[in-house]
Formats: C-alpha cells, sequence, structure tokens
C-alpha cells in the first residue's frame, strides 16, 4: 500500500512540474520581477482588480460588490486563476477571503516561485469551519505530514485575515491574529531545510473543482466529495490583498541551481510594479468629463454621432468581408480557442497536484488540528 502511495506520488509528481514555465534549478530564465514594496490591492466595485499586476486565467470575469470581487464557477470546466505578474523574497501576504462552499471546490491563496516552493492556504469546500496550511519545497511531492488543518468559524459567509509572514528562518500562517502554524526552517519537515520554501514567489488566487469523475478515490476523499453542478454557482470571495516584499529591488536572479535562499540575487533599483504603485492615479474620465464646459459636451455628443454612423457602416462593411473570408475567420477563431484551451489544459494539468496533495494529505492522518 505504502509503495503504492510513493508512485502514485512520484507519477503525478511529474505531472506537477508542467506548473513553472521555466524551472531555474534546470534552466536560465528571466529575471522575476520584485514587488520591492509594501501594497495593498483591494479589490471591490471602485477599486477593481489591476489587470496590468494581476494575470487573470478564468472562465468569467470577476464581479464586484463593494465588499470586494467575487469569483464564480457556473458550471462544469470552469476555474479561475489569479496570478500576481510580481514576486516577493520573503515578505507578508495578508488576505481577506471568503471560501467558497461546495463538496469537492477548492478555494485557495498560494505563493509560488519558479522553481516550485509553494505556502498554501486552502478551503475545502465541504467543511465551511476550517482552513488548510501546506508547503512545497522544490516540488518534492514525496514527502507526508506537511498539512495541517485549522479551525475558523464561517469562512464562507465571513470575511477572515489570512496572513503568512515568511523569512528565511521561519513561516507563520495567522488566522485572525491567531497563530494558526510556524515552520521553521530547521523543521524535520523541510528535510534540513533543502525543502523549506526560500525562492522568490508570485501570489495566486483560485477557485478549482478537485472533486471531479476521474480523479483519484483519494483526491474525491480529500475534496470531500464530487462536485454537485446543480448545487453551482460557487463563489469564493477576496475583499483585499496585502502584500509586502521584505526586499527593496528590481528583481530576483537565481544565481546557481541550489534553488536556495543564499543564491538569490537582488537587483537594484525601483520594480516596474513599484514605479507603476507610486504614480499618481490619474484623474478619472468621469472627472474630466465634468469638468468640460456645456458645449464642449454637445460637441463631443455629436462627433460620437459621426462615430457611431461610421461604426455602423464599418461594421456592414465587415459582416460582407467576413461572409467572404468566413473560413479564415473561423481557422484563426479555431486557433484562438486553441491557445485558450492550452491555457486551460495547463491549468487542468494544475489540478492534478490535488492528487499528490490529496495523497499527502491523507498520509498525514486527514491533516491534524494543531492550535
Ligand atoms: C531537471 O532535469 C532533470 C533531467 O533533465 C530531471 O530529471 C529533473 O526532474 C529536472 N528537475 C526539475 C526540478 O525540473
Ligand atoms: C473599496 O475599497 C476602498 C479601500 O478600502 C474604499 O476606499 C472604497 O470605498 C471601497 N469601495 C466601496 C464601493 O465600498
Ligand atoms: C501574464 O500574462 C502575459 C500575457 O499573457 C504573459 O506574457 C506573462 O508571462 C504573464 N505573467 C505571469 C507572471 O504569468
Ligand atoms: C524529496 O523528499 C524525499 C523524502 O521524502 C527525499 O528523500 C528527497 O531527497 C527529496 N528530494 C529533494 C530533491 O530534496
Ligand atoms: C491581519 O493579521 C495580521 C497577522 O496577525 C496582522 O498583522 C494584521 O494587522 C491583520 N490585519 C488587520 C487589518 O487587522
Ligand atoms: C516562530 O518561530 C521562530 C523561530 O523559532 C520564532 O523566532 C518566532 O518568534 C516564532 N513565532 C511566534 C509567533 O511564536
Ligand atoms: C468533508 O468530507 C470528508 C470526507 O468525505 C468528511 O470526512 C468530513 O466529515 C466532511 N466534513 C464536513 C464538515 O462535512
Ligand atoms: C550557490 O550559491 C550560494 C551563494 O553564493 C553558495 O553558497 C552555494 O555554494 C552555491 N551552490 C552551488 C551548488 O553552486
Ligand atoms: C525610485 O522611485 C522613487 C520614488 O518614486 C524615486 O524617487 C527614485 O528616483 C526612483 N529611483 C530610481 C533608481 O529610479
Amino acid at each position: 500500500m505504502r509503495s503504492f502511495f510513493l508512485l502514485a506520488a512520484l507519477a503525478l509528481g511529474a505531472a506537477a512540474q508542467t506548473w513553472t514555465s521555466c524551472n531555474p534549478l534546470n534552466q536560465t530564465c528571466p529575471p522575476d520581477t520584485a514587488l520591492g514594496t509594501e501594497h495593498t490591492w483591494y479589490m471591490n466595485s471602485t477599486s477593481k482588480i489591476d489587470t496590468d499586476i494581476w494575470n487573470m486565467t478564468n472562465s468569467m470575469p470577476p464581479t464586484y460588490t463593494d465588499d470586494g470581487a467575487d469569483f464564480t464557477l457556473s458550471k462544469e470546466g470552469e476555474a479561475v486563476l489569479v496570478t500576481s505578474n510580481f514576486y516577493i523574497f520573503f515578505g507578508v501576504v495578508e488576505s481577506w477571503v471568503k471560501m467558497s462552499p461546495g463538496v469537492g471546490m477548492i478555494s485557495s491563496v498560494v505563493l509560488e516561485s519558479d522553481d516550485l516552493d509553494e505556502i498554501d492556504w486552502e478551503w475545502v469546500g465541504n467543511d465551511t469551519n476550517s482552513v488548510q496550511t501546506d508547503f512545497f519545497g522544490k516540488g518534492n511531492t514525496t514527502t507526508y505530514g506537511r498539512g495541517t488543518t485549522f479551525p475558523v468559524e464561517n469562512a464562507a459567509s465571513e470575511w477572515h485575515n489570512y496572513t503568512t509572514y515568511w523569512t528565511s528562518g521561519y513561516l507563520e500562517w495567522w488566522v485572525d491574529g491567531q497563530l494558526a502554524r510556524n515552520l521553521t526552517y530547521d523543521d524535520p519537515l523541510t528535510l534540513g531545510g533543502t525543502n523549506y520554501p526560500q525562492t522568490p514567489c508570485r501570489i495566486k488566487v483560485s477557485i478549482w473543482p478537485a472533486g471531479l469523475p476521474g480523479v483519484s478515490k483519494w483526491t474525491i476523499q480529500w475534496a470531500g466529495g464530487l462536485v454537485n453542478w446543480d448545487e453551482a454557482p460557487f463563489t469564493m470571495s477576496v475583499k483585499s490583498i496585502r502584500a509586502k516584499d521584505f526586499h527593496s529591488g528590481k528583481e530576483y536572479i537565481y544565481g546557481n541551481r541550489s534553488g536556495s535562499y543564499q543564491s538569490i540575487k537582488v537587483i537594484d533599483g525601483n520594480s516596474t510594479i513599484a514605479d507603476d504603485l507610486n504614480k499618481k492615479p490619474s484623474e478619472s474620465v468621469s472627472d474630466k468629463w465634468n469638468k468640460l464646459p456645456e458645449g464642449a459636451h454637445i460637441g463631443v455628443y455629436v462627433a460620437a454621432g459621426v462615430v457611431g454612423a461610421i461604426a455602423v457602416a464599418g461594421f456592414l462593411f465587415w459582416c460582407l468581408r467576413q461572409r467572404r473570408n468566413g473560413r479564415l475567420e473561423n481557422a484563426l477563431g479555431d486557433n484562438q480557442h486553441a491557445n485558450e484551451r492550452d491555457e486551460m489544459q495547463n491549468y487542468q494539468n494544475d489540478w492534478k497536484q490535488s492528487e499528490w496533495r490529496a495523497t499527502e494529505w491523507r498520509n498525514s492522518g486527514y491533516g491534524q488540528i494543531r492550535s
């Protein structure tokens, strides 16, 4: 039995390596953009997610409330992944989250590096009164017992503060100001530190179905059962994310292939992200509009009318051409879809991680409650 788990973990570990596009332990990779500062991103109806800073791979765009951003899955095949374009090299990440309820559904906030170090918060939809913590070093999936479970009341209906405080010596998980876990560099689980998360990480927020037909029964068990799509929509909400980078630089580079924090080079300067954040927010379009004299408003309406007429004519012309070029357009369209499919396919590979995560979780005795 034991060797079965080991084999499964090894096999799935290979799949997990598709998770990074360039692994600096094996290749020379482009530098990582540093955050290099501290910032809080509020994600609500007035301050929406800045897509210059956060990449979104999602089935549906988020919807915003006054309180936060709602990431919603309505049907099979959907998932949401929001990834920061910046990296932090040790630091603090504070996220205010309402997990998605629903058997089989996983909400997560993860720090992940290019060589697959990972610091995780995971919420399993069938248990709305706890959160799981986990970590990985260098994508090593062959160790067990790293996951823990911590109680949180009403994690799906109330906002809670989930904060990781990450240094080279220790890694703390805090829930509403209560220490949920403190992992030290020399903890036996880190294998003498080599599997301690220690390389620059991006922030990844996601909601994804783990309880799907075809996955292992351990995964289904970890996820609490199969997703019941009749209960859709499933929504994970995020109010804000605060990230503080303990280094202030422009970029991070892997100095060698050891994956140790000592090998990471911090390139001096302001990061593009920091520069972006330092810029004063520009005047909003409606502010500008309101400052225009009345005559200018009328001028703009007239111009808009002309533009509208041109647009209609253009659209008719486009429709005619479209009929001729239909095949080409279709081919291009197919290509576009192929790209989107690839992206989703990659993401589905990510889900395979849940396989070994589940194995890991099972072997750790269904997680332990730490308090
Ligand atoms: C690096 O490459 C070797 C051989 O090409 C492979 O066995 C190993 O799994 C790779 N390691 C990582 C971390 O990708
Ligand atoms: C969104 O969050 C910001 C920062 O907390 C706040 O100033 C703003 O009022 C919020 N928007 C709404 C509609 O509540
Ligand atoms: C974000 O998306 C852009 C465009 O698809 C891509 O070039 C870039 O590598 C992505 N950044 C990250 C950090 O994934
Ligand atoms: C991964 O973990 C196992 C222990 O389960 C250990 O024997 C192995 O050396 C580790 N691999 C790496 C590359 O750290
Ligand atoms: C969230 O929790 C962290 C860790 O306990 C704490 O430092 C931070 O101040 C909390 N945030 C708020 C807004 O209370
Ligand atoms: C976590 O462990 C480190 C290393 O032992 C220690 O310095 C730190 O104070 C601990 N954190 C808390 C909150 O006890
Ligand atoms: C979640 O599912 C697991 C596995 O089916 C089960 O053991 C556990 O009791 C469930 N938790 C809740 C809160 O229903
Ligand atoms: C990697 O770089 C660090 C820091 O310079 C050094 O201590 C370590 O020996 C190097 N490791 C390898 C395998 O080159
Ligand atoms: C970095 O940003 C600060 C604040 O915007 C600015 O004063 C400084 O000149 C910048 N430094 C560089 C090297 O661009």
